[in-house]
């Protein structure tokens, strides 16, 4: 292994621009020319190649984003875009690839390797943590963060003015975000894809909390939850309950942004060394990641298949905490 290229794709996530650091400094230290691929697939297929330094990723360890930029292409999912990508990889004699990013970018990876034998590590970069493969995903504690800062801020308001908030965090497939940041934030009912019959355990909560007289309510709801997004969910309630005053607040894309937080950058660290080590080894097709606190090489083909399941557990202190 001569010369890598590292690239992220997909939906950013803080933790990326750390991950990036460590690709680059823990190849220069093992004697590896690095470069970024811009842009992901996109930028892959356009050529946009740039020799990396360890000074090209000074100073990036507490930004969000990626200083290597993203996308979501549509032409590396077809054989001739592919084909333009590879041939651009040949040019620049790339002999390894590390991919950061989430399922969209694994896929893409192992078609590049089925087609043209490239080795490819993956490294899972979404706020979602929905890979199956890593007990954490970089970025998701980042935008707990974030979540838990907001639902403060509209407690303090809920309270107030004796209100019903529904808050909705990302999680297009999971409700990790919801779930986690809404255990920690307190809200006292949470509806994500995972769990069945939301509305009618959420209909059944707010009459308790009625009787309660409890002065302010937060529902968490997953952007995927399969009874609709928030707007949706608020509708229903206000048609059974005329006399609350509800409000929706869709946290959107702050989630993806912000400085990594420690658990991230650490993670990051960690993910990007142990992928050029595991290239330098001979892994290949295989996405690192942390389980029980080991670095972890899981094959791409089943952490595609498969998906990070939430802790059924964790659900029963929903109720248990609504009080
Ligand atoms: O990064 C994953 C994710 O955060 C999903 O939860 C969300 O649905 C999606 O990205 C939105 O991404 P975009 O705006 O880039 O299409």
């Amino acid at each position: 292994m001569r010369k890598i290229g590292v690239f992220t794709s997909g939906g950013d996530s803080p933790g990326m621009n750390p991950c990036i650091r460590a690709v680059v400094r823990s190849g220069l230290h093992y004697g590896m020319q690095v470069v970024g691929i811009k842009h992901g697939y996109r930028g892959m297929i356009k050529g946009e190649f740039a020799n990396m330094n360890a000074r090209s990723v000074g100073n990036i360890l507490q930004r969000g984003g990626t200083i290597l930029k993203s996308s979501r292409s549509e032409e590396f999912r077809t054989v001739e875009g592919r084909k333009k990508a590879y041939e651009n990889l040949k040019k620049h004699n790339i002999d390894g690839l590390v991919a950061i990013g989430g399922n969209g970018t694994f896929a893409g990876a192992l078609a590049l390797h089925q087609e043209y034998q490239i080795p490819v590590i993956g490294i899972p970069g979404t706020i979602d943590n929905d890979l199956h493969g890593t007990d954490f995903t970089l970025g998701f504690d980042t935008a707990l963060d974030t979540v838990i800062d907001a639902l403060d801020k509209i407690r303090d308001t809920a309270d107030s003015h004796n209100r019903v908030f529904f808050v909705e965090v990302m999680g297009r497939d999971s409700g990790f975000i919801a779930l986690i940041s809404g255990l920690a934030g307190g809200a006292e009912s949470i509806l994500i894809p995972e769990m069945d019959d939301d509305v009618l355990n959420l209909i059944k909560t707010l009459n308790k909390a009625l009787k309660r007289k409890k002065s302010s309510h937060i529902v968490m709801v997953a952007e995927g939850d399969e009874e609709g997004g928030a707007f949706q969910i608020a509708d229903r309630v206000k048609r059974e309950f005329r006399e609350l005053d509800c409000r929706v607040v869709v946290l959107g894309h702050i989630q993806r942004g912000g400085s990594p937080s420690c658990n991230d950058r650490l993670l990051g660290t960690r993910l990007g060394v142990a992928a050029v080590e595991g290239l330098m080894r001979g892994e290949k097709n295989v996405m690192v990641g942390q389980i029980h606190n080991d670095v972890v090489y899981t094959p791409l083909t089943e952490a595609i298949k498969n998906s990070h399941k939430i802790d059924k557990n964790l659900f029963r202190l929903i109720d248990i905490m609504a009080k």
